[in-house]
């Protein structure tokens, strides 16, 4: 892996991203909303930032030239197909043999076998309508996008994230197949671990179809599980 391309790189868990890709000495492109161009500035002498929509097809085309892997921040925002016009442009024009790592939340499903409490299905639900009611966010459309993802032939991966904090890195999250499964329970990891997942998972080929869900390795439920503990 020498070249790497950031979409959504001026964002909280894109710069976590930058950092742990200049930490590998990657090559780093990153693509951002011109109005967020500045929010780079403490890399802008150790990157290449490409302005503009992050579903742009010719935004997207420039910045993937030539990279070896592509992490997405997939960002359901607005009703206009942000998440899915961003997933399509990068597996229209990745490379070939780009390793493409995608991030999402728990509510995206692979294979329907995610088991939801009925809390986070009515969450889900509700913040989804009103958000769309608003026209803020539209949560189907990254549901959309990670579908385009999961049904091509390219070495993606899509990295679901549990519930998000701030704070020092704990380690690389651990992960499992579905959501419900006992490892999960917790359902909390450290934004900066997010991000580390998803540059180490440039390098691991096992991950390379698959969509892990993520949840911090310090975690309780994570803990437990390590010394097989009932939680
Ligand atoms: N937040 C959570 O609790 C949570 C939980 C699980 C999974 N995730 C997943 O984690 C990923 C990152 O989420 P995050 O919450 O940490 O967000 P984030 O990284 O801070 O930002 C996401 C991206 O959205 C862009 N953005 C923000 N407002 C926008 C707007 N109005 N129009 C267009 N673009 C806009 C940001 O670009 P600018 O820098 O240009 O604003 C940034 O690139 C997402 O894939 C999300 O689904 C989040």
């Amino acid at each position: 892996m020498k070249k790497v391309c950031i979409i959504g790189a001026s964002g909280k868990l894109g710069k976590y991203m930058v950092q742990h890709a200049l930490d590998r000495n990657y090559e780093v492109v990153g693509v951002c909303r011109k109005k967020s161009v500045e929010k780079l500035d403490q890399f802008k002498d150790r990157i290449t930032i490409v302005p503009g929509m992050t579903n742009g097809r010719q935004v997207i085309k420039k910045a993937v030239e030539g990279c070896d892997g592509v992490l997405t921040v997939l960002a359901p925002w607005g009703v206009n197909n942000y998440s899915s016009g961003t997933a399509q442009a990068v597996l229209d024009f990745a490379e070939p043999h780009a390793r493409l790592i995608f991030s999402c939340g728990w509510h995206i499903t692979k294979d329907g076998k995610d088991e939801y409490t009925w809390m986070m299905k009515t969450l889900v639900k509700v913040a989804g309508w009103i958000a769309k009611m608003l026209r803020l966010v539209d949560i189907q459309d990254q549901v959309r996008a990670c579908d385009l993802v999961f049904a091509s032939d390219k070495n993606w991966t899509v990295v679901r994230g549990s519930n998000l904090e701030e704070g020092e890195s704990e380690g690389l999250p651990v992960w499992s197949e579905h959501v419900g499964d006992s490892i999960l329970k917790s359902n909390l990891v450290r934004r900066i671990d997010f991000a580390l997942f998803m540059v180490e998972a440039l390098e691991n080929d096992e991950l390379i179809h698959k969509a892990p869900a993520i949840v911090g390795c310090q975690s309780p439920s994570a803990l437990a599980h390590k010394s097989n503990i009932k939680v």
